[in-house]
């Protein structure tokens, strides 16, 4: 089977770039970025799948993702998030092609969700992808799948954790922790296991088509996430074998303060715009009455069967010290 992968170079299609590397897959993967396949060019699109008119499967994880910058920039992320997705969903039409999308759980009201829970996209970019989301669900494509996941997190730049670390090198940051907004962070590469799995046992041929919630074990606020980020770090060897001195402990025991605020001081602290949900606690239950668990641990490495979004941010972590030792 060929398999075709939007979205390069962001997190998510790192992540299943990297699942394919540590396992044997036997079908054949496609990688594009917004050169090779910029999804908001209907032309564009519809040439690249007559040249590769043999693809069985897209996983679109192309997406306009900064939701700050959505808030101005409305026609930008209604582009990609709902044009793009309409343009692969003609495609995935005339071509006969099963569709894996990928959404948020931003769309959701809040609370804890079953995927059929009521639904308020608060800000542009939660609504310009439940608009995505629509054109999947009123196409007549035979096999589609829209997984609906919330805070996403790797060691690749450009996410929660990443963001934590960035601000942590620099020794005149405080950091702030929000209490009240409350989540599941989930690893992009346990959401690339989980996508690989259901293409590699060939899953997804019975699983219904629909929307199903995937997402980390457990959840938290922003504030426990964040203080859980900076402990992890300076245990890791790229910090403690720089920071070895007596006169670094200062430095050590700032980046353990996390300064608790609420989301209302956030807000106007940090000039934030976009409405984000207080709480939206997505039940996976759907998605793993589909996968049989001892199946897919067996499947993923051994350090995903500790289903808890703290076990995924340590492999996170020991795969950022990787990444970032000299
Ligand atoms: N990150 C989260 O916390 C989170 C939470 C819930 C759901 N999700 C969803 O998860 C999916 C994957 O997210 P991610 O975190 O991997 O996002 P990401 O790191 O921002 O990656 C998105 C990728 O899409 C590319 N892209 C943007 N416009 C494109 C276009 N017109 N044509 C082709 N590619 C385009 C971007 O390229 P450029 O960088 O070159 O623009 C980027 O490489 C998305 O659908 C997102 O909405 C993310």
């Amino acid at each position: 089977m060929k398999i075709l992968v939007t979205g390069v170079p962001g997190q998510l299609a790192h992540c299943i770039y990297d699942e394919i590397q540590s396992h044997f897959i036997r079908d054949e993967f496609l990688f594009t970025d917004k050169k090779t396949l910029d999804i908001t060019d209907f032309s564009c699109v519809d040439n690249f799948f007559t040249e590769h008119n043999d693809i069985n499967i897209v996983i679109n994880c192309a997406a306009y993702t900064n939701v700050e910058k959505a808030e101005n920039d409305i026609v930008g992320a209604f582009q990609v998030n709902s044009r793009g997705v309409k343009n692969i969903v003609d495609a995935c039409e005339k071509y006969d092609i099963a569709l894996f999308h990928i959404s948020t759980d931003y769309v959701y009201e809040g609370g804890i969700c079953m995927e059929d829970a009521p639904l308020k996209p608060l800000s542009i970019y939660a609504q310009s992808k439940r608009d995505g989301e629509l054109h999947i669900e009123k196409s007549n494509i035979k096999k589609w799948f829209i997984f609906r996941t919330s805070w996403l997190f790797s060691e690749y730049d450009g996410n929660y954790v990443t963001n934590i670390l960035k601000k942590a090198q620099d020794i005149t940051q405080i950091m702030y922790g929000v209490t009240d907004e409350i989540g599941c962070p989930t690893y992009a590469r346990k959401l690339a296991a989980i996508l690989i799995n259901l293409i590699d046992t060939e899953k997804y041929i019975t699983m219904e088509n629909g929307i199903y919630n995937v997402c980390g074990g457990g959840y938290t606020s922003r504030y426990e996430f964040t203080k859980t980020i900076l402990g992890g770090y300076v245990n890791l060897p790229i910090f403690t074998e720089k920071y070895t001195n007596d006169l670094d402990y200062n430095y050590y025991a700032k980046l353990l303060h996390v300064n608790p605020i609420t989301k209302v001081e956030a807000y106007k602290m940090f000039n934030l715009k976009a409405p984000r949900p207080d709480t939206v606690i997505l039940n996976n239950k759907k998605i793993h009455s589909v996968i049989d668990y001892d199946e897919y641990h067996n499947f993923i490495t051994n350090d995903f069967m500790r289903d808890s979004w703290e076990n995924d941010l340590a492999d996170c972590l020991t795969r950022y010290n990787e990444l970032h030792q000299d």
